[in-house]
């Protein structure tokens, strides 16, 4: 249960139609002191299980969020403006690996890298949690205490890198990645109370990591409850201190 969250804590999680951040939206909807979630989602109409959440839970508002639409997202920044006046965590969970209109496919050698694919990669992992601070930024300027999450992925820590691979992912989260310090030292500066960092999930059992999950261990795949459990217990206990760094699932630090 989260402890460190005043009563009523408002949280923004995008990226919410499926896998991690349907998760973040489900859980923390059963945390006492939410008092209420936007779930930010580029294509409503097709996340019918965040629908049927909504349906039946009135502290929970779906925003049209695609991170790859700046005025999109600024957009959704009002609209959330409009029904409140902070927001006490935001989690950013949208991420592609694999498919889509650009047919991302994590590279094996440097002959596989396409800019279509570099693109579309930093597009959604790297610029997205980024454009979402811009635009909600003034939503975390309050003084009560506030969390900018970003779930990234070790496999973009520059010095935990001993397979290489993976060019586009690995080089849109290593860059999400130095957002996230950047952000964190800006707002050290400027924004106290709020506490940015970047967060690995672990491996998920998620449409994301389901084409790579033959070599791995069973133990070491979680289903996305205990995911997002473990993420949750990480968040709860962070402070001001710990602002600009990059964990792990078990509390871990992450080398950048
Ligand atoms: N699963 C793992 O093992 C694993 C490991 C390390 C890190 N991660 C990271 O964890 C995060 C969540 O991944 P997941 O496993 O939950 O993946 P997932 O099940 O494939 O879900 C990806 C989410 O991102 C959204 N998304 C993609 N492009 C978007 C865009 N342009 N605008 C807004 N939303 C967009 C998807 O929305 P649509 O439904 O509209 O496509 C979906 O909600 C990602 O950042 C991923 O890199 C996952």
């Amino acid at each position: 249960m989260l402890s460190s969250f005043p009563a009523g804590s408002r949280a923004l999680v995008q990226g919410a139609s499926r896998g991690i951040g349907l998760e973040f939206v489900r859980q923390l909807l059963a945390e006492p002191a939410v008092g209420q979630v936007f779930a930010g989602c580029r294509f409503p109409d097709q996340a019918g299980d965040l629908a049927a959440l909504a349906a039946t839970e009135p502290r929970l508002r779906v925003v049209p969020i695609d991170v790859t639409d700046e005025a999109g997202i600024a957009r959704a920044a009002r609209a959330v403006a409009d029904q409140t006046d902070r927001l006490h965590l935001v989690v950013n969970c949208a991420g592609v690996l694999h498919g889509g209109p650009a047919q991302l496919a994590p590279e094996k050698r440097l002959a596989d890298v396409r800019p279509e694919a570099l693109a579309a990669s930093f597009a959604v992992n790297a610029f997205g949690p980024l454009l979402v601070a811009k635009h909600f930024e003034r939503l975390l300027a309050h003084r009560e205490r506030a969390v900018f999450a970003s779930i990234s992925a070790r496999v973009g820590s520059i010095g935990d890198n001993r397979l290489g691979g993976w060019y586009a992912y690995r080089g849109a989260k290593a860059a999400q990645n130095m957002f996230t310090r950047t952000l964190a030292i800006e707002w050290a500066r400027s924004r106290r109370n709020l506490v940015c960092v970047a967060l690995h999930p672990g491996t998920t059992d998620t449409d994301l990591s389901r084409p790579f999950q033959a070599n791995v261990a069973p133990d070491k795949l979680f289903d996305p409850g205990r995911t997002v459990r473990q993420l949750l217990a990480v968040i709860d206990r962070l402070t001001p201190a710990d602002s600009g760094r990059f964990y792990a699932w078990d509390g871990s630090e992450i080398p950048w």
